[in-house]
């Protein structure tokens, strides 16, 4: 009997892939479903972050609600095409809700995570003698806002979410903005480097370029911003009661040389693992002199 891996995690539940492996297919279960509500076999493993494991058996009938909820995806994908101004308001607030209702379980789900990979990626790369100025965008309760800070640097989070600013502000001491991404309001050419951990996901792709812009505007010349999102194939929609785009490399490119910012590295996390488990796509970008 094969075994495939299903992750509940902060994105939602990974589907199998064709080999019977499981791989990042975030989109593919309705918003906020427990999957074994689609397939009853599926035993529900409801601690994020928590690998657990179902019956290769129980694949047929997963890979059915699948496609099924794939072709509701696909439509959905066209009506995000068309989202209007009215709906990115309604995406943020629908997202934030989500986010402040579960505060203190995501920070229980989560303030064990080491991204000490992602922070040494954004570092690595800023020029220049420390203290640096960065922001922790989508700081959340502020676990990577602290280490910033520990380490001497001049770290400011923001966080659209009330809750999880509070708690970031008192984790951290440090100076949180609560702001919603999709309004942005940043001093021009003030940090060093922007870590977006799990963050630019939440942005729909309609409205991404005006954000990527707003966060090239904030950097110094040669400033570094370094973004982390799970990967997808260029689908977006509703996933877990938050609203989320995963893109692929090619994709993600796109996006970030049009904002201006040229490659200095990408890699997929969590390091070690085949691709198909790895649902994380890092990567780093040098905001060009202007
Ligand atoms: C997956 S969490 C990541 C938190 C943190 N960076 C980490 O790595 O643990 C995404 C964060 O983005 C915030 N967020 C999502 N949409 C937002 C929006 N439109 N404006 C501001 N914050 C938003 C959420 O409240 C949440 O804290």
């Amino acid at each position: 009997m094969r075994l495939l891996y299903v992750r509940s995690s902060v994105t939602g539940w990974d589907a199998p892939g064709d080999n019977g492996v499981v791989n990042s297919c975030f989109h593919s279960l309705p918003s906020g479903e427990d999957p074994s509500k689609l397939v009853p076999e599926l035993k529900y493993i409801p601690r994020w972050s928590r690998r657990g494991v179902i019956r290769a058996d129980h694949s047929e009938a997963l890979l059915r609600a699948v496609n099924r909820e794939r072709a509701i995806q696909s439509q959905a994908d066209r009506d995000a095409m068309k989202l209007n101004p009215q709906d990115l308001g309604k995406i943020t607030e629908l997202t934030l809700e989500h986010y402040n209702r579960r505060a203190e379980d995501f920070w229980a789900g989560t303030r064990a995570h080491d991204v000490s990979q992602n922070i040494e990626a954004l570092l690595h790369y800023i020029e220049g003698d420390p203290p640096f100025a960065i922001l922790d965008f989508g700081c959340g309760p502020g676990r990577d806002l602290k280490v910033f800070a520990e380490r001497g640097h001049l770290a400011i989070g923001l966080e659209g979410a009330e809750r999880l600013a509070v708690m970031a502000r008192a984790h951290s001491g440090c100076e949180v903005w609560q702001q919603d991404f999709l309004g942005l309001n940043l001093p021009d050419e003030h940090f060093d480097g922007v870590f977006a951990n799990a963050a630019l996901f939440h942005v729909p792709s309609v409205a991404l370029p005006r954000v990527l812009l707003d966060l090239h505007a904030s950097l110094k010349p040669r400033g570094v911003l370094f973004t982390s999102n799970p990967h997808g194939h260029n689908q977006e929609g509703w996933n877990g009661g938050r609203y989320g785009a995963y893109h692929d490399l090619d994709t993600w490119r796109g996006y970030m040389s049009a904002a201006g910012f040229v490659e200095l590295n990408h890699y997929y996390r969590p390091s070690g693992l085949p691709r198909e488990q790895q649902p994380w796509l890092a990567s780093v970008w040098r905001k060009l002199a202007s």
